[in-house]
């Protein structure tokens, strides 16, 4: 039988509280770490992120001190639970090399919960970022390489291949047509607000990353294309959050986000490589299944509500970070034209002409070539061709397979 949390009691709160030596972990080896470790890292680090800011917006609209004094104090641990997490990242891991990994959890992350999403209008809304975070991808490793003269196949050990995806010059759209329609968390499969929360997170904190380090280089073309896809990611949590059912209570919502961590957790615990990463994972679901069990009470007791109506009987099966070359081509041949009208995803050339598409396209486009073509430019002609890590074959999109010029920015729809 699978695990139910909500059975269980973890370790007792006032025994989570670790002292400064216990939290500054010991960072891994950037050249040594498996791919998937890092990836499990910056995954938990987003969670660890979202589960605090989401606490002090719940405590900024809460007037009853017993729960901001709960609030408070769960607070406190996820903090400390997000310093043990992101603080395993080394020191000499530069910017974009830690930006090649974020995008790396972008692509993997969402490929693997669109493949198992059971609600198609959710799976389209997963594809439809992955193909863009995966077009970051190849923009910033070709980056680091004209930059830094560093392969990012290094870091991605040939898991997910870079190449171009949606072009990110294309990416660029109004904000009306980033705003999805909402799920509903009772009638939903309960995966579904699952996957939802974790990508809310990986977004977010991808978004709050780039905000923060897309100014620490002093080369001008990475200071553009930090900026230019740090919109972009304001774009993914805008779409992404849209996803999330607005009905639900801060009480539920707060059970969802502590019963997500330990569904992480969980996960990444049994798929974790390194033993002193995995007995982290560990300590920290112990410590979840508490802060999951807190929730349920006060929701109980606040609402008169049963958190069992909207989450699994059992714990869902694990949330894997493995290869999804495949599957990742297809999705590619199949959906590189999309974009999005409303809450409605198509071709981009079907759209009409004066579509607030093109408009927000030539207010943000204008003045010279955008930094995420002006990369490639560069790097063309500085190598004769670009930076790619193509695995399995030429690109899936015949337009794509050049590489001795910059993707072009828009694909006909029709022939595939
Ligand atoms: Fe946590
Ligand atoms: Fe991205
Ligand atoms: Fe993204
Ligand atoms: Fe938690």
């Amino acid at each position: 039988m699978g695990f139910n949390p909500l059975n269980e009691r973890g370790m007792p709160l006032e025994k989570q509280l670790r002292n400064w030596s216990e939290l500054n972990v010991i960072p891994y080896d950037k050249n040594t770490v498996d791919p998937y470790t890092q990836c499990r890292v910056i995954t938990l680090n987003g969670a660890e992120v979202e589960g605090v800011f989401f606490s002090h917006q719940f405590a900024r609209h809460c007037d009853d001190m017993e729960v901001k004094r709960q609030l408070a104090m769960v607070r406190r641990i996820e903090q400390q639970q997000q310093k043990a997490v992101n603080w395993l990242i080394p020191g000499d891991a530069s910017p974009l090399e830690r930006t090649i990994g974020y995008e790396q959890v972008a692509v993997d992350l969402t490929a693997y919960l669109a493949r198992m999403e059971p609600d198609p209008y959710l799976k389209q809304a997963f594809e439809f970022g992955l193909l863009e975070d995966f077009d970051h991808l190849y923009r910033y490793a070709d980056l680091m390489d004209l930059l830094e003269g560093k392969k990012a196949e290094r870091i991605t050990q040939h898991l997910t291949e870079i190449m171009p995806g949606r072009p990110t010059k294309a990416e660029h759209r109004h904000p009306y047509d980033d705003l999805r329609k909402p799920m509903n968390t009772r009638l939903g499969h309960p995966l579904s607000s699952l996957h939802v929360l974790t990508l809310v997170a990986a977004e977010q904190q991808t978004m709050n990353f780039y905000m923060n380090v897309g100014n620490i280089p002093t080369h001008p073309l990475a200071r553009g294309l930090y900026l230019e896809i740090a919109q972009i990611e304001e774009q993914h949590v805008t779409h992404y959050e849209s996803l999330m059912d607005p009905t639900t209570s801060w009480f539920e919502q707060e059970v969802l986000h502590q019963y997500n961590e330990v569904y992480l957790y969980y996960s990444f615990m049994q798929e974790e490589t390194d033993p002193r990463i995995k007995r982290i994972w560990e300590m920290h679901l112990d410590m979840e299944v508490e802060h999951l069990y807190l929730a349920c009470e006060m929701l109980k007791r606040y609402e008169d509500k049963d958190p069992a109506e909207f989450l699994p009987q059992t714990l869902p099966e694990p949330v894997r970070f493995e290869s999804n070359k495949e599957y990742i081509r297809q999705v590619l041949a199949n959906q590189v034209n999309l974009t999005a009208d409303g809450t409605d995803f198509l071709p981009v050339d079907v759209l009409p002409k004066v579509h607030r598409y093109y408009e927000y396209q030539a207010a943000v486009n204008s003045g010279g070539v955008v930094p995420s073509e002006r990369v490639i430019q560069e790097y063309v002609k500085a190598k004769g061709q670009d930076y790619r890590d193509q695995v399995q074959g030429p690109h899936p999109v015949k337009e794509f397979q050049s590489r001795q010029m910059v993707p072009p920015e828009l694909v006909s729809s029709g022939r595939r």
